[in-house]
């Protein structure tokens, strides 16, 4: 049985990604912090910018495919920490390549790009706006001259909603309309978000097949964050009359966003057979999942 090590396994894609391969992989699963209801075997506590304790994982585990979903993922947060981010996202990527030979997995973003002219290909020069961005980029590069068999996945606003979710964009808007509060959404940002159970199943497909190379991936079309908001209130009959639609000048973040983002997937689809589920699908599910 195929041994992973997943890093990042308790953020928001790896609550799919455990769910997704645990059934047929070996699986260790790693995080800053363990859940208490999720210690076991299978489960342990690493920093993956601590080289030694890195390097000591990968002595003993012996990972076939090493999963790496852990970043510095506060877009802001980077932007006000930049050796932090420096450190998760670029210095903890080559402790994790560094005399590996197996199948690396890198969830690259399409922060890497500067949302003038989105969607984009895996053809597309890359000119990052953030510290986020640009330190994911330097681990895509970095990755390339690794000896390791490299597949890097580039999603785009990634969202998931379980009982284990610590924090997204849908379940910020499913909670707060629920609550009955009134929130302000972006309707300057356009995406094609992408489900975290769609691109667990495309990162299976990926170890199945040995994939290598870059790959865009997101939902099946381009939409503005307004508009995925409604969608989400049509989903969870909820009152969409409480959400305002802003424009991102007016959030005065840390860090600048890129405006009209989104990934084409024609790559992806044609490697694996696949085609994205709709969004409307995709949110129903969620909600299916959630039903008591
Ligand atoms: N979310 C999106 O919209 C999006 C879009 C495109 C690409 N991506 C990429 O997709 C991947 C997964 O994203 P996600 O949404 O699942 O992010 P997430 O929910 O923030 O999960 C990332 C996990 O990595 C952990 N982590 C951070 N620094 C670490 C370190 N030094 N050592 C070990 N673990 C560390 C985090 O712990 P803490 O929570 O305790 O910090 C968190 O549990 C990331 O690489 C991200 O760059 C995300």
């Amino acid at each position: 049985m195929k041994r992973i090590l997943i890093t990042g396994a308790f953020g928001q894609l790896g609550e799919a990604c455990i769910k997704q391969l645990s059934h047929r992989f070996n699986i260790l699963a790693v995080d800053l912090f363990v859940p208490d209801d999720r210690k076991s075997d299978h489960t342990l506590a690493l920093d993956i910018s601590d080289r030694i304790a890195v390097a000591q994982v990968k002595n003993k585990f012996r990972p076939d495919v090493i999963l790496n979903l852990a970043a510095m993922t506060n877009v802001d947060g980077c932007e006000r920490n930049p050796e932090g981010a420096q450190s998760a996202n670029v210095d903890a990527v080559q402790y994790l390549a560094d005399g590996f030979k197996g199948h690396f997995i890198q969830i690259s973003t399409d922060y890497i790009f500067d949302g003038n002219n989105g969607p984009y290909s895996e053809t597309d020069i890359p000119n990052p706006i953030s510290v986020y961005g640009q330190t994911k980029w330097e681990a895509d590069q970095y990755l390339e001259s690794t000896e390791c068999m490299v597949t890097t996945f580039r999603p785009n606003v990634v969202y998931g909603y379980t009982k284990y979710t610590k924090a997204s964009f849908v379940k910020w808007v499913v909670d707060s309309l629920t609550a009955k509060k009134t929130i302000n959404i972006v309707d300057d940002q356009w995406n094609n978000p992408t489900w975290t159970e769609e691109l667990a199943n495309v990162i299976e497909r990926g170890i199945d097949k040995k994939l290598k190379g870059v790959f865009h991936y997101g939902g099946d079309r381009v939409m503005n964050r307004f508009e995925f908001a409604q969608i989400i209130t049509d989903i969870f009959e909820l009152d969409s009359s409480r959400i305002n639609a802003i424009k991102t000048a007016e959030l005065n973040q840390d860090a600048p966003r890129p405006l009209k983002s989104g990934m084409k997937t024609d790559k992806i689809e044609k490697a694996l057979g696949i085609r994205p589920k709709t969004v409307e699908t995709c949110l129903q599910e969620i909600r299916n999942q959630l039903a008591p």
